[in-house]
């Protein structure tokens, strides 16, 4: 964005300027059936929700030119009443936007944000989809578009990489994927081995790099884990074709070198990334996508402490 245009959160004392945005941005949309209620909005209604919650307001060259409000919902930060004027089309202002949103979802400890998209407007929801956001919901015509926050785990040990596994395997149930992701040795296997021994599950895991799958029964009623090795499969129809002998629908599913061919597999998934420093120290980076994960707190996991 260009220097002369500022954004900033604003409380009810913008709420003449948050609503032409909102009312100006809605009413330049083409007609929807039902129609956007945010016309409805008046200063009174804008101005008690900024009060309540906050929102954003972007000025270029002095003039609002994007605004929304904030709505906490649980532990989700709800946008609502995203609006940019066609002027300033292409400046990129819906982005600047969505991002300190997620900077002030970030900064105020909620695990991630939650809007509604309008199925008639393809653009709009497939500007929220490059964002990482994922349909959680719908409702008629009204799309609920969700984004958790990724969270941050030191892991110093290949223990204590075990060690979240296990606690990771508590929050797990039947039809759960996760994907792993990092570099040769980062640490996927030995975080599965946690996973596994968290769900108590038969047989040693390894990598099962020469098997591509392998199946770990549940040594008591509890779900089993599916254990794959993508590394070196070609696309996601081959994962899907794997011919298990276990309906991963009832399993716990963990795929290395997942990224990028086991999305298919399942909308709701945990994304972990593991990154290696010079010493044995790793970085996880998990994020929850989709539905399954809405109440996601990973605060509550229990984690090890001493990273
Ligand atoms: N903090 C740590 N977390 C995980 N592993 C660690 C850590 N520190 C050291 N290690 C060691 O790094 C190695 C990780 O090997 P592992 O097989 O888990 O990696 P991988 O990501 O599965 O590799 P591949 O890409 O070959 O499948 C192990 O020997 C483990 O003991
Ligand atoms: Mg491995």
């Amino acid at each position: 964005m260009s220097d002369d245009t500022t954004i900033r959160e604003v409380d009810g004392s913008r709420a003449a300027d948050v609503l032409t945005v909102v009312h100006e941005a809605f009413a330049d949309r083409p007609p929807l059936d039902p129609p956007a209620t945010a016309l409805q909005e008046t200063v009174e209604t804008v101005r008690e929700a900024l009060d309540a919650h906050g929102g954003l307001l972007v000025e270029h060259d002095g003039e609002p030119v994007g605004a929304l409000l904030l709505e906490p919902r649980g532990r989700l930060l709800g946008l609502r009443r995203v609006g940019v004027l066609s002027s300033v089309r292409g400046l990129g202002v819906a982005a600047q936007m969505a991002s300190r949103a997620r900077e002030i979802a970030q900064d105020r400890g909620f695990t991630g944000l939650e809007l509604e998209a309008r199925v008639e407007l393809p653009g709009t929801i497939s500007f929220w989809r490059n964002l990482g956001y994922v349909e959680a919901d719908r409702n008629g015509n009204r799309l609920t578009m969700l984004r958790m926050l990724p969270i941050t785990q030191t892991l110093a040990t290949a223990e204590e990489t075990r060690e979240f596994g296990e606690h990771l395997a508590e929050r797990l149930g039947p039809g759960d994927l996760v994907i792993l992701t990092g570099d040769l040795g980062a640490g996927k296997t030995t975080l599965t081995k946690g996973i596994g021994i968290g769900l108590g599950v038969r047989g040693d895991i390894t990598s099962p790099t020469f098997v591509i799958a392998r199946v770990h029964p549940s040594l008591s009623d509890g779900p089993p884990l599916v254990h794959v090795d993508a590394y070196r499969l070609g696309d996601t129809a081959e994962l899907d074709d794997l011919d298990l002998d276990t309906d991963i629908d009832e399993a716990v599913t963990v795929v290395e070198w997942g990224e990028g061919l086991a999305e298919a597999l399942s909308g709701d998934r945990l994304e972990l990334s593991l990154k290696q420093a010079p010493d044995e120290q790793r970085t996880l980076t998990l994020t929850p996508v989709g539905p399954r994960w809405r109440e996601f707190d990973l605060g509550s996991i229990g984690l090890v402490t001493s990273g």
